[in-house]
């Protein structure tokens, strides 16, 4: 990515293609999973180098290793938080990184690790952003009365869930459903929105100013 002018805008494509992502995740691993079939079907002209966790006992760890994807686990055990991320961006330089994917990664990252991978990690959140940013996004909507929830893909900044917004897709709100119906709707919807704007975003060519991240008009290539 090149600087013009107080904003920045991506080379075409952002990366060489199939680009290196690797996928940070703490848990189940369904989004892990959505980018890993997007990949292997070839909508997503990308390659899941590493499947990294701060928990061993995550279920995406075996998703990964059933995929034949490499899968490490660095744990933060009562060390300093530096140390931690210090080990993981070892990890993640290691493997060749190009894109680091946040798929249900649920550690605050700090100012400095984001600096490090500066515009260079996704995160895929529950909420139509900037409503809701934070933990359990589905049940604060739902329990606010929301008529339309939804996900979003945004770059990560150094602030909680408040980077530039790639994507979103809505969710409304069905009369009668539940909180674990509403969110397992919204779950089916980041399953489509996080290959799908990765994939534009590795097309390249977007701009940030600001806070706002502009992609180019269809058929404008330039670099
Ligand atoms: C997803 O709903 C993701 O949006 C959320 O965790 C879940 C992980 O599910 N992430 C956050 O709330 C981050 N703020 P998965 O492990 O099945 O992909």
């Amino acid at each position: 990515m090149t600087a013009v002018g107080g904003s920045f805008r991506a080379p075409v494509p952002w990366f060489p293609l199939p680009a290196r992502l690797a996928v940070l995740l703490s848990g189940r691993g369904s989004n892990f999973e959505a980018l890993a079939d997007a990949c292997d079907s070839g909508a997503l002209p990308a390659r899941i180098v590493l499947v990294l966790s701060d928990r061993a006992d995550a279920a995406g760890l075996e998703k990964a290793r059933a995929r034949g994807i490499a899968a490490a686990v660095e744990e933060r055990g009562g060390e300093p938080r530096a140390a931690h991320e210090a080990r993981l961006a070892g990890r993640i330089r290691s493997a060749g990184t190009d894109v680091v994917c946040l798929a249900g990664f649920m550690r605050v990252l700090s100012p400095a690790f984001v600096e490090r991978f500066e515009r260079r990690i996704v995160n895929v959140h529950p909420s139509l952003l900037p409503a809701f940013p934070g933990l359990e996004a589905q049940r604060q909507a739902f329990e606010h009365g929301v008529k339309v929830a939804g996900a979003t893909v945004h770059l990560v900044d150094a602030g909680t869930d408040t980077g530039p917004i790639a994507g979103q897709e809505a969710v409304p709100v069905r009369p009668g459903e539940d909180a674990a119906n509403l969110a397992a709707r919204i779950l089916e919807a980041e399953h489509r929105l996080y290959p799908a704007t990765l994939a534009a975003l590795l097309d390249g060519g977007w701009v940030i100013e600001g806070r706002c991240l502009r992609f180019p008009a269809p058929g404008n290539t330039e670099a």
